[in-house]
């Protein structure tokens, strides 16, 4: 039974933001205004807007925070991209208070903030050939935003700076992140990298509203539908939502609990204020490869069967990401929190066990998933710790850098 008045405010809410959606989509890829607009203006922080292309035609948003409110002119010198997770954009990193969030704390800090977004979100600009309502524009998991859009907003930015990349990713941002590190090129680009919620395993999820839908939905809704957008604001996403929850080992009362996993720390009065922004699109695609994972365990390319891997990866299974080539020179940190349903303390291990370098971890036992990104008291938390971590390896953006570029 769906009873909760979280819920059912979820869902009036998703009614309403799904005829701006339906605005969006006529009004062609673009959203009138930029996230420096609709999300910084007023902040009192600079704020560029970019666009890069990435090498399959999608024009992704990226924001530029140079420096923080203090500092009057020039750019600060250590580069540091922000990866978002699943159903979020970039703006995740700004939605708290300066002193709270991130991307905030980071410019104050003397960093120079570039904020990431995935293609399909509403921050992102389209494609430069499909509209959103061709197949093309939604055919693509995390294995697209690895290959294609991590690689174009790194090269990018180290065109731009003439400096090594420090990385933040969260959830979908650290599985991205952890399996685009095993290309060369890549890892070439970046100084060091931060992950929050890191994820490549997800067998132990323990969200049931997960587990639920992975088992039991995802794959008809991608069979039935074909290569489609998910949007948690339209009616199939509140479908699904309705679906997954009427289930008997679903407890949908804190809907939001029941997906991340119990939040100790974000302001519950702030909801109404990042729902303006969150959550946005992705493919029904990528959630049929996150399904796939959770239900084999396995850290590899999306699986499009017998014949389809043939065609796609000439070999009847999805190729591995293997996460032991990932060169031990670049340095890593992670934290993981006790009450994040979705990063599993046993997946977080398994995933370390095959790093050739170990991490520096950080267990917040209070963390729910959500709480990386909106907690009141994250900086104390974590991110005085990133700041540290980061100055600690600064001397990796310049070495050598001449031969990247
Ligand atoms: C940005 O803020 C300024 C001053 O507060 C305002 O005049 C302007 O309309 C705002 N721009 C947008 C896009 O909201
Ligand atoms: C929580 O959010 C509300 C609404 O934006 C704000 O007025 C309040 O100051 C916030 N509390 C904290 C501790 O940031």
């Amino acid at each position: 039974m769906v009873t909760s008045t979280f819920l059912l405010r979820f869902v009036t809410l998703a009614l309403v933001l799904t005829t701006i959606c339906a605005d969006e989509g006529r009004s062609g890829l673009k959203e009138e205004k930029g996230m420096c607009d609709m999300v910084l203006n007023g902040t009192g922080y600079p704020c560029t807007e970019y666009t890069v292309e990435t090498a399959d035609g999608f024009l992704l948003g990226l924001q530029r925070i140079s420096h923080g409110i203090e500092k009057s002119h020039g750019a600060n010198k250590y580069p540091v991209l922000l990866q978002h997770g699943l159903f979020q954009g970039g703006d995740g990193w700004v939605l708290n208070f300066p002193g709270q969030s991130l991307g905030f704390i980071l410019a104050d800090e003397g960093f120079d903030v570039w904020i990431a977004n995935g293609r399909c979100t509403r921050w992102s600009h389209g494609h430069k050939s499909y509209s959103r309502h061709d197949r093309g524009y939604w055919d693509w998991t995390w294995d697209e935003l690895a290959q294609y859009d991590l690689p174009a907003m790194l090269e990018f930015i180290v065109t731009t700076t003439g400096s090594r990349v420090f990385y933040v990713g969260h959830s979908q941002g650290t599985i991205l992140g952890l399996a685009s590190f095993t290309q060369p090129a890549v890892t070439d680009m970046l100084a060091a990298a931060a992950l929050l919620s890191p994820i490549s395993y997800l067998d132990h999820i323990s969200s049931n509203f997960i587990n639920s839908a992975a088992h039991h939905y995802i794959d008809r809704m991608v069979k039935t539908m074909g290569l489609r957008e998910f949007n948690l604001r339209s009616e199939v996403g509140v479908r699904l939502m309705d679906w997954v929850c009427q289930r008997e080992d679903v407890d949908c009362g804190d809907l939001l609990a029941a997906i991340t996993g119990p939040n100790c720390c974000f302001n519950v009065t702030r909801i109404p204020y990042y729902l303006q922004f969150e959550p946005h699109s992705t493919s029904l695609k990528n959630l049929a490869h996150l399904a796939q994972m959770i239900r084999r365990g396995t850290f590899c390319k999306y699986d499009y069967g017998f014949v389809g891997n043939l065609q796609h990866y000439l070999s009847l299974t999805p190729p591995n990401y293997d996460l032991t080539t990932i060169p031990g020179s670049l340095p890593l940190w992670m934290a993981s929190g006790g009450n994040d349903a979705l990063a599993d303390p046993v997946d977080v291990v398994h995933t370390i066990e095959q790093l050739q370098r170990k991490p520096e971890i950080v267990v917040l036992p209070d963390y729910g998933h959500i709480d990386f990104i909106l907690s009141i008291q994250a900086k104390v938390d974590l991110y005085d710790g990133i700041v540290a971590f980061f100055r600690a390896h600064a001397d990796r953006c310049k070495a050598g850098i001449s031969q990247v570029i």
